[in-house]
């Protein structure tokens, strides 16, 4: 990888900064440049304001198209092994997510073979496949991905799952953030033992498994965790560190999204079931709504109410929710195409949940928006307008990548006179 510290984008048709600066809710500028040093943005805005001291740099042209702060996906089960395309088919013949997961199947046929992948010393395959989605996710402009633990509910294979998730970001230009899912359904071993198992979780597995994450999260809902239980394992993440995040009311209106609020989560996950009394409490704690309609869609089953959230003034995110069970989505392109067409969000509502929605859900106030001091993390598309992504859907339109002020998607094409 050449290194490219230096940047200057100029040309661009379209610049989406996310800040106050430009208009409406993407503060968009027109005919802008952005000026790149030592991997941050130094300068953004109209081209004919740009400071004298930024004309020398190694240019790129970006020739009219569109420039957006690269992707943040904020929900993502990215490390798994095997594949659950069987399982597919039987759900599009009727079976039910839920009654496949209480025959033993769904997340538990993961874990199964999560676990024999670590087992039988294929860990390295565990990391090689995780490392492909990671490179189709760049590729398709994700520049920061959130990746959970949770196939493996046993202390050696969840550390093997955070380990995995944290070396991808050293392997693949995209940066990792590490949460622990232990509590995503009850282990085969301890089916006869519910309480003991939510105790190994808050006394044995947290305290190792902390050190590799940053947040805790809760499966909280109908065939999973209760209410009760969530509870005690995001106090005992807190009790080791780790900032709350709950999977909640995915399945069923379990109340999940009011303890969210309750233990103030920094995001309450999927909320497909969530009502005007949720919203308000997530609204009331700030706790973002992290939505993911690529899962809704695999599942056939109708999507969170996005309009209710936003306008009750909930902090929105979209996610890919990538996992082999419900959602195996790798674009956030793809996520901004269903946010539109099917969510009832606008495009550009679309598109900042998917930027600066994902860097508050994530908090990483210097991701999702292009201004001065942030990371230079960008998707150039090959096209004019944010509106192209839910207009055109299945299409990759990344032109670049760049990461840091570097280019890792698309040759570089930079011009610099002599
Ligand atoms: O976010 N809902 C719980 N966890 C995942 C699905 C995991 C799986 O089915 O493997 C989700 O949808
Ligand atoms: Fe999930």
């Amino acid at each position: 990888m050449t290194e490219q510290p230096n940047l200057l984008l100029r040309g661009i048709g379209e610049l989406v900064t996310n800040d106050r600066g430009g208009a409406g809710l993407l503060g968009i500028v027109h005919e802008a440049a952005v000026a790149i040093c030592g991997g941050k943005v130094a300068w953004a805005g109209p081209l004919e304001a740009l400071p004298d001291e930024y004309f020398d740099l190694p240019d790129l042209d970006c020739a009219g198209r569109a420039v957006l702060p690269g992707f943040v996906d904020s929900h993502t089960h990215l490390v798994f092994a095997g594949e659950r395309s069987g399982e597919f088919e039987s759900r599009l013949k009727g079976e039910s997510y839920e009654s496949i997961l209480e025959a033993g199947g769904g997340i538990r046929s993961t874990v199964r073979a999560t676990r024999r992948a670590v087992q039988e010393s294929a860990a390295a395959g565990l990391l090689e496949s995780a490392q492909r989605r990671a490179e189709r996710m760049l590729a398709h402009g994700t520049t920061t991905v959130e990746v959970k633990s949770g196939y493996g509910l046993d202390v050696p294979t969840e550390l093997r799952m955070l380990e995995a998730a944290t070396a991808l970001g050293k392997m693949v230009s995209i940066d990792t953030v590490t949460t622990v899912l232990a509590a995503h359904v009850v282990p085969p071993e301890y089916a006869d033992d519910r309480d003991g198992y939510v105790r190994h979780v808050e006394e044995e597995m947290l305290p190792v498994l902390a050190p590799l994450a940053r947040y805790c999260d809760v499966f909280c809902d109908r065939g999973a965790f209760t209410v009760p239980e969530a509870r005690r394992i995001l106090a005992a993440g807190k009790r080791q560190g780790l900032k709350p995040k709950v999977h909640a009311e995915q399945l069923a209106a379990t109340g999940a999204a009011v303890l969210a609020a309750e233990v103030g989560a920094v995001s309450a996950d999927h909320l497909d079931h969530i009502d005007a009394e949720g919203a308000s409490a997530l609204a009331a704690a700030g706790t973002v709504a992290t939505l993911l309609p690529g899962a809704s869609f695999s599942m056939r089953s109708p999507q969170a109410p996005a309009r209710l959230l936003w306008d009750a003034g909930v902090t929105v995110a979209v996610a890919t929710d990538c996992n082999p069970g419900t959602s195996y989505v790798e674009s956030m392109q793809f996520v901004i195409a269903v946010a539109a067409l099917e969510m009832g969000l606008s495009p550009a509502e679309a598109v900042w949940a998917a930027t600066r929605g994902g860097a508050y859900a994530l908090e990483e106030p210097r991701k999702g928006w292009i201004g001065k001091g942030t990371l230079a993390d960008m998707v150039i598309l090959d096209a004019p307008s944010h509106v192209h992504i839910p207009y055109r859907p299945g299409a990759n339109l990344v032109w670049k990548v760049i990461k840091g002020g570097v280019v890792v998607v698309g040759s570089s094409g930079m011009r610099q006179e002599p």
